[in-house]
């Protein structure tokens, strides 16, 4: 459809970079189905240069992929309904692989992602895709995490994913927030996604321990697993401008934001998009 946009893949198996479509509330229904049809096959879609979009007209926009819903914890943006700004100076680099608020039943499906100040180097972020694991892992290993389930809290060991904190303070201050109510919940492991009926691994760190497993063996078959979800061919990493959007699927997808820009000024805006309770493989 429409010979103005163009889908051109970024990676092998996963992210496509879409041009011609400038994103607004204002979108026909036909553009919308394409954007959803390309997060769908894609699980991560880039779009540059869409300066038109401030925070209301991203949250606008993301109301056409659904309802728009807030952080449980962390305090929307002032003047917004739903953006969570993450802003370098203010701690809150995502700098471990996750999938967006797990901790919680319903977790989003999707996030919408908008950079607003780029560092000159460095910031980049990594996605992968949960489908491609599942399928790629030898069978043996996928009757094993057929059945099981593990526990999600933002509550996670935040001790062993922490590289040294470029600012120890705003750090603190920004668990502290997050923190500040306590969530846990249980998940399958593998989850069949509700719109292509794929089977995607939830990991990511807002695990706590598999469910049935000694916490050591929980360790080791956690971290087993997430190397496959993180293996380089099952990832796409993009370097963002001012004015580029990112949307993901958040039911296929982990993402990693790499804290390698030292002291430098990174804020980027996300909205969320309210997703469903996942189902397992036995329904
Ligand atoms: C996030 O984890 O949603 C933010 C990713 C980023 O800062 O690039």
């Amino acid at each position: 459809i429409g010979q103005s946009f163009e889908v051109r893949p970024v990676a092998g198996r996963i992210g496509a970079e879409i041009r011609g479509v400038t994103l607004s509330s204002q979108l026909e229904e036909e553009t919308v189905s394409f954007i959803r049809e390309a997060l769908l096959k894609h699980k991560v879609i880039f779009f540059r240069g869409q300066h038109q979009l401030d925070d209301a007209g991203q949250e606008a926009f993301a109301q056409l992929l659904g309802d728009p819903v807030a952080h449980p914890t962390v305090p929307i943006k002032q003047g917004t309904d739903y953006v969570l700004e993450l802003n370098s100076n203010h701690g809150g680099r995502a700098d471990s692989w996750h999938t967006d608020v797990t901790f919680v039943d319903a977790y989003p499906q999707a996030s919408i992602l908008r950079a607003v100040v780029v560092p000159e180097f460095g910031g980049d972020t990594v996605w992968a895709n949960t489908a491609a694991a599942y399928d790629n892992l030898p069978a043996e290993l996928q009757k094993l995490v057929d059945g099981l389930w593990a526990v999600h809290s933002n509550e996670y060991d935040y001790a062993a994913y922490r590289s040294k904190p470029i600012d120890e303070e705003a750090e603190t201050r920004y668990r502290e927030v997050f923190v500040s109510t306590l969530y846990e919940t249980e998940h399958p492991l593998v989850r069949v996604h509700p719109e292509t009926g794929e089977r995607t691994l939830i990991l990511g760190h807002f695990v706590k321990r598999i469910l049935g497993l000694s916490s050591t063996d929980s360790a080791q078959l956690f971290s087993l697993l997430q190397n496959h979800v993180t293996k380089l061919e099952n990832t796409v990493r993009w370097r963002w401008a001012e004015g580029d959007v990112v949307i993901w699927d958040n039911r296929a997808t982990q993402h990693y934001a790499v804290n390698d820009y030292g002291d430098q000024h990174r804020v980027v805006r996300r909205v969320t998009v309210d997703g469903d309770v996942p189902v397992s493989i036995d329904g």
